[in-house]
């Protein structure tokens, strides 16, 4: 029996992580070693690109996408999903290079994938997930953000940040990638949301994200506020769009009960 997750492509976006490459590239090869793996690298200065190459060199199933510069990681993403459409994979992963993202528990999403579910996503705030070595205040804001995009936009998922995910084809071929948000990591959101509202199976399996130990974080702050933003003015909209819908039936309810009534008045 053939499963969609027999054609996986697990994209590895890079941005200066030299030390952490080898490691991650290594882990996935020995928890699954039947996926493939594609390094996307925005030339990083610290060399990472030519580090990919040799891995690449090494390992059949390992391939390397060399961007300009540091585009971001939507971009990074977007130009993965390209790759893998254009080369028939049928399932299409996330996952961080420093290690955050056990390769050990991508068959967890994977399986999800192969029971039905179009979109998996390895959560951290579903029970059972896990942050490890995180500074409280990171876990506030993480999970603090995730509370508020769950009240705006009612997606009935936990974790719409996390980047850590595996994707049917047919998802990613649906969606406009040219319209995602790219400031920050909004566009986790704005993928899991345009997956949910386009009426796709999308569900969250527990992971445990384990802080990095090698090199450092590439988010800071400044998005925070822009990305609030952004989310409010998706969740409004959706709001009203709620209240359209029970408005129009609401009125075609009393239309029916007044044409019903003058009917019965006639007679
Ligand atoms: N190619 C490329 N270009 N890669 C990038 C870029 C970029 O501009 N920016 C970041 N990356 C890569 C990093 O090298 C790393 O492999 C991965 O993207 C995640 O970057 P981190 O800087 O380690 O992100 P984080 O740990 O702060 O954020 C994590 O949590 C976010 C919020 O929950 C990630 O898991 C995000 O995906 C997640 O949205
Ligand atoms: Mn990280």
């Amino acid at each position: 029996m053939t499963n969609p997750s027999d054609a996986t492509l697990v994209i590895i976006p890079t941005y200066n992580e030299l030390e952490n490459l080898p490691l991650i590239v290594g882990r996935v090869r020995a928890a699954t070693p039947e996926v493939d793996i594609l390094v996307v690298d925005d030339n990083s200065p610290d060399g990472t690109g030519d580090r990919a190459d040799e891995l690449a060199a090494a390992h059949p199933n390992v391939h390397v996408l060399h961007r300009e510069g540091k585009g971001g990681l939507c971009g990074a993403y977007v130009a993965g999903f390209q790759w893998g459409l254009e080369r028939g994979y049928t399932v299409l992963c996330e996952m961080d290079a420093d290690g955050s993202h056990a390769p050990e528990q991508l068959r967890l999403l994977l399986d999800e994938i192969d029971d039905g579910a179009d979109v998996v996503i390895g959560s951290r705030y579903v029970p059972g997930g896990k942050v490890v070595n995180w500074p409280k205040k990171r876990w506030i804001l993480s999970k603090g953000g995730n509370i508020y995009i769950s009240l705006m936009l009612g997606a009935g998922l936990t974790d719409m940040t996390a980047g850590y995910r595996a994707y049917r084809r047919d998802v990613i071929e649906s969606l406009d990638l040219d319209e995602l948000s790219n400031a920050g990591y909004i566009f986790q959101v704005d993928l899991a949301w345009r997956a949910v509202s386009g009426g796709f199976d999308v569900r969250e399996v527990p992971i445990t994200f384990t802080e990095r130990e090698i090199g450092e974080s590439k988010l800071d702050g400044s998005f925070v506020k822009s990305s609030l933003a952004e989310v409010t003015r998706w969740g409004v909209r959706h709001r009203l769009e709620q209240l359209c819908d029970i408005f129009s039936v609401t009125r075609r309810m009393f239309q029916h009960e007044y044409r019903h009534w003058k009917r019965s008045r006639l007679r």
